[in-house]
Formats: C-alpha cells, structure tokens, sequence
C-alpha cells in the first residue's frame, strides 16, 4: 500500500513539473543577423575610435616627405628618443592602438634588420645599437597600449626593387622579421604609394597577406582594398557622409585611384564587411618639420565628427621631432583635443528623459525595449521594434526644464550587422538633422543650439527592414560655432 502511495506522489509531482513547464513564458531572442558581420579582430578595432600613426625616420632630419633612398644613415641621430613619452601622449588622449612607420618608402629601416645595412645599426644614434621598433613595443607594453606597423612595398634605397622574386623575397622576408619578433602587433598597413616613375615592379601582396595570417592570428590588415580595414579614400580624414562598413572587396585593388569614390561610402549590397579607417596628419605633413604646427582644435573636431562619427575609426599622425620626441605644441594640441571630446561626449543630456518607441519586438517586458539606447552597453543591448510595423521611431522627452543640445548620437548594434539606411532627427515636430548611414556611431552637429522639450529619431529605411538602435545621446558643443558666429541658442537647422 505504501508503494501504491509513494508511485502516485510521484506521478502527480511529474504533472505538475510538466504543466509549469508548458505554461513558462520563452525568453524572446534577439532577431537574425543580416549579413555580412564584422570579426572580432574588427569590432575591436571599431571600438577603438582613435589610433596614432608615427611618420619618423630619415625624412624627419631631411625635411622631406618622400626620401630619395640616398641619405646616409649616418643623419639619424634622435638622441632624446623615449619612446615611452610617445606611449604617454597616446594614453592621454585616449589611444590604445599606435602604428609606427618601420621603414618608409626611403628605404632605411627602424629595426636592426639582417636583411639590409640601410638601418639603425648604419647610424651613429646609441651607437647603432638602437631599435626603434623594439623601444615603441617595450613601452606600450608597460602601458597596456597595442602596437602596429607600417612596412612601404615602395623602397627607393634596396637595390633588389624592380627585380620582382628578389625584392618579394626581401619585403617578406622584413614582414617575418617584424612579425615573429616583436609579440603581438593588431594593425599592419600596406599602401601603393609610389613615384610615377618607380621602376615596373607587383608586389605579390597575395603572398604578403597570407604570411601576414600565419604569423599574427588576430590582427587587422589595412589596405587601399582591405582584407580587414579599408582606406577611406582621402588623407582628410573625412568619410563619406553615407558610409557603408560593407563593399565588395572583388571590385577593389591596391594604388587604383579610380576605387577613391567607392571606398569612400561603401555599399549597401556590399558582400564583405570591411570598414574604413580615416587616415590624416595632426599637422600639414606626414613628417616632422621645424616650420609646421599642428592644426586648430577646431579643424581637428571637425575631423572626429566627419570620421569617427561617420562609423569609421580616425588614424591621427603624430610625428616625432628631431630629438625623438613628440613636440609639445602637438601634446598641447591633443590634450585640447581628448578634453574637448571628454566635454562633449561624456554627459548625454537625454540620460534622464522618459523614451518610448513605435514599438518593441516580443512586447512590453522583453529585452528590446528603448531604455536600451540609454545604458552604458552600445553593442549588445539594443532597442529592436517588431518586425511586422513599417513605421519605426523613439522619442525622447524632457524630463522637467527642457533639453539643449547640438549635437545628435545614434549607434548601431553593428554585432547583428550595419542596418540603417535613412534617418530623420526632430525637435519639437521641427526637422532639425537628418542622413542616411549609422553604423557605430553617426554624429550629427546641428546648424545651432536646439530648446525642444521633446526629440523624434525617425528610421526611415534599413536594411532587412527593422534597423537595431543601441545607443542615442544628446550632447552640447561648446567649441562648435557654426558659420563662424557665436552659439545663438535658438537657431535651427
Ligand atoms: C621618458 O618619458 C617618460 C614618460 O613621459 C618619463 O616618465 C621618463 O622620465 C622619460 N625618460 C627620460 C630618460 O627622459
Ligand atoms: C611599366 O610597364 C608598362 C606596361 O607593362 C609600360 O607601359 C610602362 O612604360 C612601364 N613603366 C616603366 C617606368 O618602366
Ligand atoms: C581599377 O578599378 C576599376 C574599378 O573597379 C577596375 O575597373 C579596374 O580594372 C581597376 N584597375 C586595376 C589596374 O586593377
Ligand atoms: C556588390 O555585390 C552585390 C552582390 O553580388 C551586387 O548585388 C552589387 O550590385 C555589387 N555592388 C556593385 C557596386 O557592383
Ligand atoms: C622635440 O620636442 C621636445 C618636447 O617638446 C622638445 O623638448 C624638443 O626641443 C623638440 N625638439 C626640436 C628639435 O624641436
Ligand atoms: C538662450 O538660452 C537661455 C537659457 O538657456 C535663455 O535665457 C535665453 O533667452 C536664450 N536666448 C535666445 C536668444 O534664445
């Protein structure tokens, strides 16, 4: 009797688990991904936002941009050099990530390489028994900064160039070099820069990439045409104001000047996912020069929100000087420069207004609701609405005094793939910005200050029909004079 008992229990204890079980809400997913996605290696490239570039070598004792191949080794001589105090710079403004020119197309090599005497050890600098490259690495290490190169296919100085087994020979040879020798580099850039009348030579950059692979898993390639990280098509720093992280790599080659347009925004239909990187100088030249100084705040703000905020990361050149040191008019100027981003960016005015949006995928207690544009995640939270509506907008409204703002942040949840194709920002009912590509990070700097007690971001078009909105802001410009007139703060856009 007590076994009938004892089987009973356990047949009504199994039911009731299985009702429970059947009357248990599903967690809604997140929706499908439209292809293509960015890599890992790229999302942290993305996320970096800033990268230095350091142009230094013999240009830097010549005054020149481009060496001939025939200076001396014997003119370099930085006898300041610290590398650490380029890291700090770095540091301070925010950079994780510093590329330094290991050779230039003049040929003479910042490392002791054993395949040319064109080099550091040829140099009365520590009596030849320098190493650029190995300083720069063992310093951002101590920082926790990563470190990537540039090696120029042009080399006007090695006899080998123009004879095309022997000089692929020698630049893979110098890529293995750099590679296995100095840890862990994430960025390698390759460009086609060469004189019109360099000696006929291909570089087998098929060969150059797949080295490039074998010897360092997680760094990105940059080239004219990828594999990972595009050129954005000018050294002004400027992306297109459609820009597209996706594109065709097919139709792309290295030195093709007709592909300037295409790289520059990118393509919706595009099959790769290869975002730009914008690359300019902080000062008129890639090389340091006594009579040059480093460009006005402004034009540098200028340069972020026509880069950075225009989905691409920014590549900043920051040139040592003759000692070996970044000058302190250029450390002055991107000090001003990481403070004035700080000023803007690190307040969202819109932080402690009530959102609500046209809808929210999976309903009112699902994880796509548009709070989510308002936490400190902008990757993976992200407000999504349902699938069926073909009206899509949030809206922002003020708490109590009102919002004042210029400048207009919306984000992407670019993990899910890079959606939005055209978008509307209203103050108030007033049309007061408006674009076409997200991405990242788009930045829109209104024609004035906006007072609006409310904010509409209306998408009207995306890719795959519903765009994934992962963080929106509000934010003031206090350097952002409009048309050269002071902020009147009731003008609009
Ligand atoms: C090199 O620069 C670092 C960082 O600015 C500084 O702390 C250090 O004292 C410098 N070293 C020399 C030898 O000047
Ligand atoms: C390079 O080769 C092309 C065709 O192969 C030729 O037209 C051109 O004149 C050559 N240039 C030089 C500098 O030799
Ligand atoms: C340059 O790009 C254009 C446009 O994609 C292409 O038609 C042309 O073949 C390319 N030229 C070379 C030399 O790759
Ligand atoms: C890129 O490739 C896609 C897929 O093949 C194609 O539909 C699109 O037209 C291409 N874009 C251009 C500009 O050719
Ligand atoms: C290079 O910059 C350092 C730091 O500002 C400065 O002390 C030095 O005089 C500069 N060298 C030249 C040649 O300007
Ligand atoms: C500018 O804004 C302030 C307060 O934010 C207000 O007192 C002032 O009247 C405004 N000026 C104009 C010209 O709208």
């Amino acid at each position: 009797m007590a076994k009938f008992w004892y089987f009973l229990c356990m047949i009504l204890l199994i039911e009731s688990f299985k009702l429970v079980d059947s009357n248990r809400e599903l967690v809604i997913t997140p929706p499908l991904p439209i292809l293509p996605l960015p890599k890992s290696s790229q999302l942290k490239w993305q996320e970096r936002e800033l990268i230095m570039f350091l142009h230094f070598g013999v240009n830097t004792f010549t005054d020149s941009e481009w060496g001939t191949g025939h200076e001396s080794p014997a003119i370099f001589n930085p006898t300041g050099l610290n590398a650490s105090q380029w890291v700090e710079v770095a540091v301070e403004a925010g950079i994780s990530l510093m590329i330094l020119t290991a050779k230039h197309h003049d040929g003479f090599c910042l490392w002791p390489s054993k395949y040319t005497d064109h080099s550091v050890v040829s140099s009365p600098w520590r009596n030849g028994h320098g190493d650029v490259v190995g300083d720069l690495v063992t310093a951002a290490k101590a920082r926790g900064v990563d470190v990537g190169l540039y090696l120029s296919p042009w080399d006007r100085h090695d006899r080998r160039y123009g004879k095309e087994k022997q000089y692929n020979e020698y630049y893979l040879a110098q890529l293995q070099e750099l590679l296995r020798k100095y840890g862990n580099v994430r960025e390698i850039w390759f460009d086609g820069a060469k004189g019109s009348n360099a000696p006929n030579m291909t570089y087998d950059f098929g060969d150059w990439f797949a080295m490039v692979k074998e010897l360092q898993s997680s760094i990105n390639i940059f080239s004219d045409a990828g594999p990972d990280v595009r050129w954005v098509g000018n050294e002004k720093g400027f992306a297109g104001s459609t820009c597209w992280s996706t594109i065709n790599q097919t139709s792309l080659s290295i030195g093709n000047a007709s592909i300037v347009d295409y790289i520059n925004t990118g393509d919706p239909k595009g099959t790769d996912w290869l975002p730009a990187e914008c690359d300019v100088s902080i000062r008129p030249g890639w090389f340091w020069h006594k009579s040059q100084k480093p460009k006005k705040l402004s034009k540098l703000l200028e340069i972020y929100y026509n880069s950075v905020g225009r989905n691409c990361v920014l590549l900043i050149n920051v040139p040592p000087n003759t000692t070996g040191l970044i000058s302190e008019t250029d450390v002055q100027r991107l000090r001003e420069f990481r403070n004035a981003i700080d000023t803007i960016f690190s307040t969202n005015l819109a932080e402690n207004s009530a959102i609500k949006a046209s809808s929210r995928r999976g309903g009112k207690d699902s994880d796509f609701g548009p709070e989510k544009v308002l936490d400190s995640d902008h990757l993976w939270t992200f407000w999504a609405p349902r699938e069926e509506d073909d009206e899509h907008w949030l809206e922002i409204k003020a708490a109590n005094e009102g919002l004042r703002f210029n400048v207009v942040r919306i984000q992407e949840a670019i993990g899910l793939g890079q959606r939005i194709k055209r978008h509307e920002i209203y103050a108030d009912g007033k049309l007061v910005g408006k674009g076409t590509t997200v991405g990242h990070k788009r930045l829109h700097r209104l024609g004035g200050v906006v007072h609006a007690s409310s904010v509409k971001v209306r998408i009207l078009e995306s890719r795959g029909g519903v765009p994934l909105v992962s963080s929106f802001g509000l934010h003031f410009d206090p350097f952002w004079h409009p048309h050269g007139h002071p902020l009147s703060n009731g003008s609009r856009f």
